[in-house]
């Protein structure tokens, strides 16, 4: 009876499975601020990918950490680059696995911010703007399927569209993170990508949490760029956003479970104060009652893993 009335249902198909990819490593290496993910060197990619695809997990976000980093980030449009390379070898070994990049300057910034910085020690929204597009052409070029800028800059996804476009890739999505909130929860990301600014916050290019009216400004602004899909990030915090949103456009909604959402669970089931596998499928099927269409999460692969 129950699965005859229930309203929401939670399939691997709507999961995304996000993976960081360490240049330079052999194998797998554990993240021990997220227990149970490690960061991948390009050599388990293949396995990866055919775990994924057993499982019926369609889709990864990928996030590089580069071999060396400098003042504007310029291993985010190598050609060489680690997730270009990372996205070859993924698309090599299954062609239908979806493969999304995230697209910001964090992770190959020797300070750490989204942007380049202006003299004045500020992020220079529109000196970023090319290199954005830049990043998102060479992501396409590599394989990638889905454009998914993260870094906050304003115009950026005009601009990403109209390189894209001019590149041959009109037919490549742009999933934009777009109610991007200004959030605590990313602190063990930054551990596992080694993107934590050097200096300041990223108060400046993501929203205050207390603003919902100003997030649904920032979709609507997105979609007119040209977004394809919009994203809200974090999700649990933010399920009323979600709503919002959800209720306000037509596009795909995704939702990113963020690490520190992830990070928290885990840390209650390594007490034992928490029940994981119930804790993980109330967390997912809230995100999607709110209305993802799409779940961003870290619990991807444990959660198919058990369900079968
Ligand atoms: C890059 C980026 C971040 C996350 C996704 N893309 C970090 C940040 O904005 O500081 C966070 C994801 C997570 O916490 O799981 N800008």
């Amino acid at each position: 009876m129950r699965r005859l009335v229930r309203e929401t249902d939670l399939q691997p198909a709507h999961l995304v499975y996000p993976l960081f990819v360490e240049a330079g490593l052999n194998g797998r290496t554990p993240i021990p601020s997220m227990p149970g993910q490690d960061r991948l060197g390009l050599d388990a990619l293949a396995d990866e990918a055919r775990d994924l695809a057993a499982l019926a997990i369609p889709a990864v976000l990928l996030f590089g950490l580069p071999p060396a980093k400098d003042e504007r980030g310029s291993g985010a449009w190598a050609s060489d680059g680690i997730v270009q390379q990372a996205a070859r070898r993924l698309k090599d070994a299954r062609p239908e696995l979806l493969v999304f990049a995230d697209v910001c300057l964090c992770e190959y910034t020797s300070h750490g911010h989204c942007g380049v910085m202006a003299p004045n020690g500020e992020v220079d929204n529109d000196a970023t703007l090319p290199l954005l597009a830049e990043t998102a052409t060479s992501l396409a070029e590599a394989g990638c399927d889905v454009i998914a800028p993260s870094d906050m800059m304003d115009g950026r996804v005009a601009t990403i569209r109209a390189a894209l476009d001019g590149a041959g890739f009109s037919g490549t999505p742009i999933l934009a993170y777009a109610a991007k909130f200004a959030s605590a929860f990313y602190g063990p990301f930054r551990e596992a990508a080694a993107s934590a600014p050097a200096f300041g916050d990223r108060r400046g290019y993501q929203l205050d949490p207390a603003n919902g009216r100003m997030a649904l400004d920032e979709v609507l602004t997105d979609l007119a760029e040209g977004a394809d899909m919009v994203m809200v990030k974090p999700a649990l915090p933010y399920l009323d956003v979600l709503r919002q949103v959800r209720d306000a456009v037509d596009v795909p909604v995704a939702a990113y479970n963020v690490s520190g959402e992830y990070s928290m669970l885990m840390a209650a089931v390594q007490n034992g104060w928490l029940d994981e596998e119930r804790a993980i499928d109330e967390t997912l099927t809230a995100i999607r009652r709110a209305g993802a269409d799409l779940v961003v999460t870290y619990h991807a692969r444990q959660w198919a893993v058990r369900r079968r």
